[in-house]
């Protein structure tokens, strides 16, 4: 199904209500953003609309309740867009109360402002934290939807990053407002697209970082359905391989995948490496803190491996890995090799992130701590594409359906029946 464009939507001089993720790292310290990734990708939407004189007010979320941290208001984003697009984003710190009604009711063409982040309401979180199963029509009954719908002429919607909350004010819009994608939705969906169902041959999957879930959600997915030629694992998927082929890695890595119930993906892993023998790689050598404190590295073929833990690959994993690299047709990377933060064990993460910037593959790079390392080790523009979207990335290449898809394929199907808010 056709998912309708911003550019086929009637916005000239309209009030839309624009649904961005902007959501972006803080440092917990200062409060203060630390990249504004997100924030330059919302860019082109927002420079399309200023262009058609439309009158925008955004909606988004910062952090969520499960992360008190990163949970603050959206004024720094506002400070930011404005210094981007060189004109002013007002900030109202209300999501849909009087304060914002009245700011959407005075806003000119050509105006923008930013609304309270819809994370503070109840109804935006309970959806996915505490599962109350909502359908999006259902949800046209919250607060946010019932307050600002009317207010509006349009509504549309470029947060793929969030496209896996099934929360009102991603999915529920589109029931009552005409409604469209903004410009990077399509791009972070192509990207993805291509990589999942035309990649060009060799296409490698490098999957490390500590989020092994993740890994794993889209090994099946790609390994089954041949998207992936090779898969090379680092991080702590890389030691679950090793484990999962019979290597005894000391009681350190023991522990800790035990601790973190990760030990539950040794039988997994076993099952596909008996499935896909040939297209699953593990390291051949391992980093590790000698006597001294410094890095050393140590053969996973070795008798006396170290009883620690093993915060990066080695030096003989990282050459075969770029030998691979350099031939692939498609890289798709998703979580570093190490514990790269920390200078000692950057190696691995820094290597290969180098030698996937300077293959001639086209590479995809995926997931926060992925998107870090590409700035931190190379030019970022020698990616070929960085997605914006962690969660919705994974569970798009993993073959799930994506709220945000089903609304706005939603939407389509409505417009084409003349129902919901094509009704005349
Ligand atoms: C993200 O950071 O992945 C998106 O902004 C979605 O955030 P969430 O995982 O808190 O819903």
């Amino acid at each position: 199904m056709k998912i309708k464009s911003m550019q086929e939507l009637e916005v000239h001089r309209k009030k839309v209500l624009l649904r961005l993720d902007i959501n972006s790292p803080i440092d917990p310290k200062t409060k203060k953003i630390v990249n504004d990734n997100r924030i330059r990708k919302s860019l082109p939407t927002l420079e399309y609309l200023i262009e058609q004189e439309a009158a925008v007010a955004i909606i988004a979320h910062q952090g969520d309740t499960l992360d008190y941290q990163n949970l603050i208001p959206l004024q720094e984003q506002a400070e930011r867009l404005s210094e981007l697009l060189g004109r002013e984003v007002a900030y109202i710190d209300d999501v849909c109360g009087p304060a914002a009604q009245d700011a959407v009711r005075q806003l000119k063409p050509g105006e923008l402002v930013i609304l309270g982040n819809v994370r503070y309401l109840t109804e935006e979180v309970s959806s996915f934290e505490n599962s109350v199963p909502l359908e999006a029509p259902e949800m046209t009954d919250t607060w946010i939807v019932r307050s600002l719908a009317p207010l509006f002429d349009a509504y549309i919607n470029d947060a793929f990053a969030a496209a896996h909350r099934n929360a009102p004010s991603m999915v529920a819009f589109q029931e009552v407002l005409p409604s469209a994608a903004g410009s990077l939705f399509f791009d972070e969906v192509s990207a993805l697209a291509k990589v999942m169902d035309a990649p060009p041959r060799p296409a490698v999957f490098l999957l490390g970082g500590a989020k092994i879930s993740d890994a794993f959600g889209m090994m099946e997915q790609v390994l089954s359905n041949g998207s992936a030629d090779t898969i090379l694992t680092v991080g702590v998927t890389g030691l679950v391989f090793l484990l999962a082929d019979g290597y005894s890695l000391g009681s350190g890595v023991d522990e800790f995948l035990k601790k973190r119930g990760l030990d539950a993906f040794i039988e997994p892993a076993r099952k596909y490496l008996a499935d896909y023998p040939d297209r699953i790689r593990y390291p051949e050598d391992l980093a590790y803190e000698g006597k001294d404190g410094s890095r050393a590295e140590i053969s996973v073929d070795s008798d006396s491996l170290p009883q620690g833990l093993f915060p990066d690959i080695g030096s003989r994993t990282v050459k075969a890995y770029k030998a691979v690299i350099a031939e692939a047709g498609t890289i798709f990377v998703n979580g570093p090799a190490g514990v790269f933060e920390e200078p000692k064990w950057e190696n691995g993460t820094r290597d290969l992130w180098r030698a996937i910037a300077d293959a001639p593959g086209y590479s995809v790079v995926g997931g926060g701590d992925s998107v870090s390392a590409t700035s931190r080790f190379t030019d970022p523009k020698k990616m070929s594409y960085i997605c914006t979207a962690g969660g919705a990335m994974v569970r798009f290449l993993s073959g799930k359906r994506l709220p945000l898809i089903a609304a706005m394929e939603r939407a389509s199907e409505q417009e084409q029946a003349g129902t919901g808010p094509y009704a005349t």
